[in-house]
């Protein structure tokens, strides 16, 4: 068990997130019934330590305990792509993007690269993550092996193109001859969630890239595989860039929007996650809530790539799901604080309201148990819990130490309530304070 301040979150109402904080607190981790170690308890050391006497305790003093961060969405083979100059999306993808995947061919490029991306997410606090790949079977692979051995809850799978890419980068038909590349890559796709998902903590993810490099045929396999694997997970781009859009209807015109496009073809419900949502009307809104899907919000990709701003009063009045998201290479940092923030910037947009964008406490929870709960690990019935610290989570979290700058030390001095604390990390924080991350040893 651990001594320290906590950081964690009420079981949310379906209104607003409350975060909860405890000075002097205890954090119990242990077994659950099939042996995962989970938390036991968490609250008030005057309270917790006469109960817990006999287990042993580490203590962190002057550190804050709270949860792993959950990454909604990020593309490990974009590391080295993060800061690379383009007009917008389409650009940026051709000139950029296109050819850095196209070196994931390689089994030794692929690992190499997983080890490094995971290393950072770990270095930044993240715990979790929903991930692309690429269309190489090996980078799946290398990304689930570095994250098994690492221990983590990874979500990844086959990027799905089987047009309007390089050659290089598309889906192949098999080598026999048999299957054309649609039909080939759901059953590379299905091949691989039989070797993976659900193994340890890892999961899969049907993945196409977006609807404007995808066939019908590609999309209708895609809908039908996830139709067969329920808990599966799916997770694509939408509505991200105007051009872009323009592009998807005239591909897909028998559709009603670029995102009704997914539904169209089975890709939309429970843990469907669409990267952007940006440019959505109120169907589209209603359609996410309809469907189950969730939004992953990704501000420093939005802005760098100048690709408008997530309506978050809209996603609100309808009521969908949606968790924070670093997206990089299209997005600039691994840091959920730098997201976190961007967040904050891009939630006064269209402010009709006085008063703060989004509050800190908000913030920290659509990137922690907001984000769980959008990929279905919120502790629904039956399914593993992340992104919080109430009993029976998966005891995943960060010591943040909120001395690591002189002005972080300076400006959490002074805050003399939990906004203003977690205000002065959210604007201030970056790697150096994540003093440690520590995953649940639960397999
Ligand atoms: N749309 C299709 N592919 C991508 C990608 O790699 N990044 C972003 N931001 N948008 C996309
Ligand atoms: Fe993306």
């Amino acid at each position: 068990s651990y001594r320290a301040s906590l950081l964690w979150f009420a079981p949310f109402d379906g209104v607003a997130a409350q975060a909860l904080y405890e000075q002097d607190g205890l954090l119990v981790v242990g077994p659950d019934a099939q042996g995962r170690q989970v938390v036991q308890a968490i609250g008030a050391w005057a309270t917790l330590a006469p109960v817990y006497a006999h287990v042993p305790v580490t203590h962190f003093p002057g550190r804050i305990i709270a949860p792993g961060f959950v990454d909604l969405h990020v593309h490990f083979p974009q590391t080295n792509v993060i800061g690379s100059p383009a007009s917008g999306l389409l650009p940026w993808l051709e000139n950029y993007t296109f050819p850095e995947e196209k070196r994931f061919e390689s089994p030794e490029y692929s690992a190499q690269a997983a080890s490094f991306f995971i290393a950072e997410l770990l270095r930044n606090g993240v715990t979790t993550a929903l991930t692309f790949a690429t269309s190489h079977a090996q980078s799946v692979d290398a990304l689930f092996a570095e994250a098994q051995t690492q221990k983590m809850r990874m979500i990844t799978g086959l990027c799905l193109m089987d047009r309007h890419a390089p050659a290089d980068l598309l889906n192949r038909a098999s080598p026999d001859g048999k299957f054309d590349a649609a039909e080939h890559s759901v059953l590379e796709s299905e091949a691989l969630i039989n070797k993976w998902h659900g193994i340890d903590r890892l999961g899969y993810a049907i993945t196409p890239r977006f609807a404007p490099t995808s066939t019908d045929a590609q999309m209708q396999g895609a809908g039908d595989l996830a139709a067969r694997y329920p808990d599966v997970w799916i997770q694509s781009h939408v509505a991200e860039n105007k051009d872009e859009i323009a592009w998807a209807r005239q591909l897909f015109p028998k559709s009603r929007s670029y995102l009704a496009t997914y539904a169209d073809f089975g890709l939309m419900r429970e843990r469907a996650v669409y990267a952007h949502c940006i440019h959505f009307d109120d169907d589209d809104r209603a359609l996410m809530r309809d469907t189950g899907a969730a939004a992953a919000v990704s501000p420093t990709s939005n802005l760098f790539l100048g690709s408008g701003f997530f309506d978050y009063a809209g996603a609100d009045r309808v009521g969908f799901q949606y968790g924070l998201a670093s997206d990089v290479g299209g997005g600039t940092s691994f840091s959920p604080f730098h997201t976190m923030l961007g967040a904050y910037y891009v939630g006064r947009e269209g402010q009709t309201k006085q008063g703060l964008s989004l509050s800190p406490q908000a913030l920290w929870w659509q990137h922690t148990a907001g984000a769980a709960r959008a990929l279905g690990l919120g502790g629904q019935a039956g399914a593993a819990a992340v992104g919080n610290l109430l009993p029976g989570c998966e005891a995943d979290f960060v010591v943040l130490n909120p001395q690591a700058t002189p002005l972080l030390a300076r400006k959490t001095a002074i805050a003399s309530n939990l906004d203003e604390l977690l205000f002065a990390m959210i604007v201030l924080g970056d790697d150096r304070l994540i003093e440690k991350t520590v995953i649940s040893q639960a397999i």
